[in-house]
């Protein structure tokens, strides 16, 4: 039986721990790929070791040279510089659009049929530069924020409620920026709206928590963004579609009328299976909330804008 092959492109932090996190469930054998010379190589080698450990048959290999990862399944795309303090997310346009350009056209000329996950900040104006780069259907290039902002958001409910992580549900739309649109309607614990478990002031403190969930820990960390749940987020997704279970997960997709938007990358939940984006689930808004949406939706217009001028 054929291996599933995953390429991580960018061996930081996020990348080097979406790589362990794939190899040690056994997912797939994982290519890491950086500019830097060495940094791949010695990431994917002490991994290795620590396969015996782990008891896991996934090879993992790193190189500077886009031929090792012919025939990828999914492009993780991670590479460009991350936020430091004080640094927008928007500041990264130009620098990381170049490098998520060069990156795409090299990865996808040994890979035609994979499927992208981006990750690269500013997310959302980079999945632009993806699909441009790539030529790819919109089914093939696919953002990763929705499933690590819905993440923040249920940790901040698990927390104020004292309940466990594994009952609560949410779902964040909008932009992966200070925009974004947590939903506390459709956000539960065990299929209770949290609007029914707190107040209306409680539910608005975790809201802006989720929305700045980012940059608060980048004010931690002082050097650098966060990584152990954006790896864990970019795992799920890569798993729901090597593993076709057509998961129902908040995405930065091109939208095409959608949610009254054309020809944006915004996030709304999507089934994820083996074809990659297989469906946009369209779900109801009330006025405010597609208000909110219509909002997050202009900003990251704004920067696909300045990008493409
Ligand atoms: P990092 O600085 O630890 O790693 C980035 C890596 O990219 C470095 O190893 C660097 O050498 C490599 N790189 C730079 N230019 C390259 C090129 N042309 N080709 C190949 N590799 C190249 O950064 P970290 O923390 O891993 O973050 C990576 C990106 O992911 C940042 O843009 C960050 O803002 C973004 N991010 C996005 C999240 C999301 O929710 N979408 C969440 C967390 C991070
Ligand atoms: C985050 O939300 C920096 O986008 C990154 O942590």
């Amino acid at each position: 039986m054929r291996r599933n092959k995953v390429s991580v492109i960018g061996a930081g932090n996020v990348g080097a721990t979406t790589a362990q996190r794939i190899a040690e469930a056994g997912l797939a054998d994982v290519v890491l790929v950086d500019i830097v010379e060495g940094l791949p190589q010695g990431k994917a080698l002490d991994l290795a070791e620590a396969a015996p450990v782990m008891g896991h048959d996934s090879t993992l290999t790193g190189t500077n040279d886009y031929a090792d990862t012919a025939g990828s399944d999914i492009i993780v795309v991670t590479s460009g510089l991350a936020r430091q303090p004080g640094m927008s997310r928007d500041d990264l346009l130009a620098r990381n659009a170049g490098i998520v350009r060069s990156v795409v056209q090299a990865a996808v000329q040994h890979s035609p049929d994979c499927i992208l996950v981006i990750v690269t900040n500013p997310l959302d104006a980079m999945c632009h530069v993806a699909i441009d780069a790539s030529g790819f259907p919109r089914e093939r290039v696919i953002g990763m924020a929705g499933v690590l902002d819905s993440a923040r958001f249920r940790t901040f409910i698990a927390m104020e409620l004292g309940v466990s992580v594994e009952d609560t549900h949410a779902f964040v739309l909008g932009g992966h920026g200070d925009t974004m649109v947590p939903l506390p309607r459709y956000s539960t614990v065990a299929g209770i709206p949290i609007t029914e478990l707190m107040t209306p002031e409680r539910v608005q403190a975790l809201v802006d928590r989720t929305a700045s969930g980012g940059a608060e820990i980048v004010a931690l960390l002082k050097a650098g963004s966060a990584y152990y749940a954006p790896a864990a987020s970019t795992y799920e997704m890569v798993d729901s579609i090597l593993r076709d279970r057509k998961r129902v997960l908040a995405c930065a997709v091109l939208l095409q009328g959608e949610y009254g938007v054309d020809g944006l990358f915004v996030g709304v939940p999507v089934v994820l299976g083996r074809g990659g984006m297989e469906r946009i689930i369209e779900i109801a808004l009330t006025p405010e909330e597609s208000a909110a949406f219509q909002r997050s939706s202009a900003a990251v217009r704004e920067l696909v804008e300045k990008l493409r001028a």
